[in-house]
């Protein structure tokens, strides 16, 4: 078993990018008063090319082999900080093995391996903590699974990813396009090269995927949980959300039900004068309810090098306070439920109003026919406004308003409008959701 030498607690760090490069320099040289009181020592880090220069780094640290951080004895608490799948989930597995604690901000591997490996860590006595993987620097999941723990979570929604918000907010503040705004958050390092895992919505998935386990301990494998991405939006789609009232966010939704959970992540349409939809840039904000504390509300940088060490660095001060008191981990819902293929509902029974923008022919009797389909599949429409006229094609941008329709009429709605001769094309089907504002705002 690792030990305490020296009085110090060893950590090992396990990459060097701009997060492991920062809790390095933080572990070196702390500047918070707890972490000078902590006695943590960087033992070593581990790095592609051990030649790199690293600023505040001494050298000596560096190795590029993983044993010599997996198999030093004196390292209690291994950080991870390379990101992605593989071979981050392998050396984390290997680290709790050991009976080295684990730090990570590794949403991808928590989101799709979370149960084996708290299961791993409580067999090892160890704590495997992940504050960093949801929400940045905010301190999302310790209010989660620490300070809420005495209520029944029966909401989640949040803004949980940073670079969809940012493009959203440059779309609707400049009418820029959906690529040049990735275009420009790609410039400004809010966005990766390949963009994919952020515009796609899965990285907001597999968060939600880890807020869920904590609030409910279900298991949810990640390609479960019902995910559109922003690709589909258009500036205009921001526009007349706008002029009707809302703001269009990527919104990441957690509700349980007498029936189940119903997990969704997916582009909304968020009333203007809820806190949610001033939640702009790279700002991330969570939102819970609780059977005692009601509302809850978490706002704060979800995304950059310093809200992630900051949350790093938070979950290894608790690990090595609890090391110097003798305390044996709990980690938070070992006991997770197997996954059960029924305990998520499907979309087709969720009931919410829509946006619905299509083009259409410029001519009488095609609103008639629109409607008709509407009626025939039960769905109420609230309103309809024509906007956007192109002169040349004859053709103009609809956008319907409905009432709350059931998503399965409406699936079937969109699929008969875009039969119609009248219908050019169906653009967007955007859900709207509705709340009660928190109180006081
Ligand atoms: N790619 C994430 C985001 C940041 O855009 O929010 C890290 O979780």
């Amino acid at each position: 078993m690792p030990r305490v030498a020296n009085g110090s607690i060893g950590v090992g760090l396990l990459g060097a990018g701009v997060v492991g490069s920062e809790v390095a320099r933080a572990l070196l040289r702390p500047t918070s008063p707890h972490f000078k009181a902590a006695g943590l020592a960087l033992r070593r880090v581990l790095v592609r090319d051990v030649h790199r220069k690293r600023t505040g780094i001494a050298s000596g640290l560096f190795t590029n082999d993983a044993e010599d951080v997996l198999a030093d004895r004196e390292t209690m608490i291994v950080v991870e900080a390379i990101g992605g799948e593989e071979p981050a989930r392998s050396y984390i597995s290997s680290a709790l093995s050991a009976g080295k604690h684990v730090v990570t901000a590794n949403k991808e591997v928590l989101a799709k391996h979370g149960d084996e490996l708290t299961r791993t860590a409580t067999a090892n006595g160890v704590d495997l903590s992940y504050e960093a993987s949801v929400g940045g620097g905010i301190p999302v999941l310790a209010v989660l699974k620490d300070s809420l723990g005495g209520n029944r979570i029966d909401t989640i929604r949040a803004i949980i990813n940073g670079t969809t918000n940012y493009i959203l907010t440059s779309m609707d503040d400049t009418s820029a396009s959906f690529d040049t705004s990735l275009l420009e958050a790609q410039r400004l390092g809010f966005a990766e090269s390949d963009p994919t895992a952020d515009v796609g919505g899965y990285d907001a998935v597999y968060k939600l995927a880890i807020l869920a386990r904590l609030a409910w301990g279900r298991s949810l494998p990640p390609d479960t949980i019902y995910r559109e991405g922003i690709e589909g939006i258009e500036s205009k789609d921001l526009r007349y959300a706008r002029e009707l009232g809302f703001r269009v966010k990527l919104m990441a939704m957690a509700t349980e039900q007498p029936e189940g959970l119903r997990c969704r992540v997916h582009p909304a349409l968020v009333p203007a004068d809820v806190p949610m939809a001033s939640v702009n840039g790279v700002l991330n904000a969570v939102e819970f309810n609780g059977d005692r504390v009601g509302p809850l509300w978490l706002q704060g940088r979800g995304a950059g090098s310093g809200p992630t060490t900051s949350a790093v660095l938070g979950d290894v001060l608790r690990i090595a306070r609890g090391i110097k008191a003798g305390w044996s981990p709990a980690n938070a819902n070992a006991e997770i439920a197997a996954a059960e293929s029924n305990c998520l509902l499907s979309m087709d029974e969720l009931e919410v109003r829509y946006y619905v923008r299509l083009s259409a022919l410029d001519r009488s009797g095609v609103l008639a026919k629109i409607a008709t389909v509407f009626g025939e599949t039960q769905i109420s429409i609230a309103s309809v406004i024509q906007k956007d006229l192109d002169g040349t094609r004859g053709v103009a941008d609809l956008v319907v308003m409905t009432h709350p329709a059931k998503e399965r009429d409406m699936q079937t709605a969109v699929s008969r409008l875009r039969d119609l001769d009248v219908v050019s094309s169906l653009d967007n089907l955007i859900r709207v959701e509705d709340y009660e504002p928190l109180p006081g705002s």
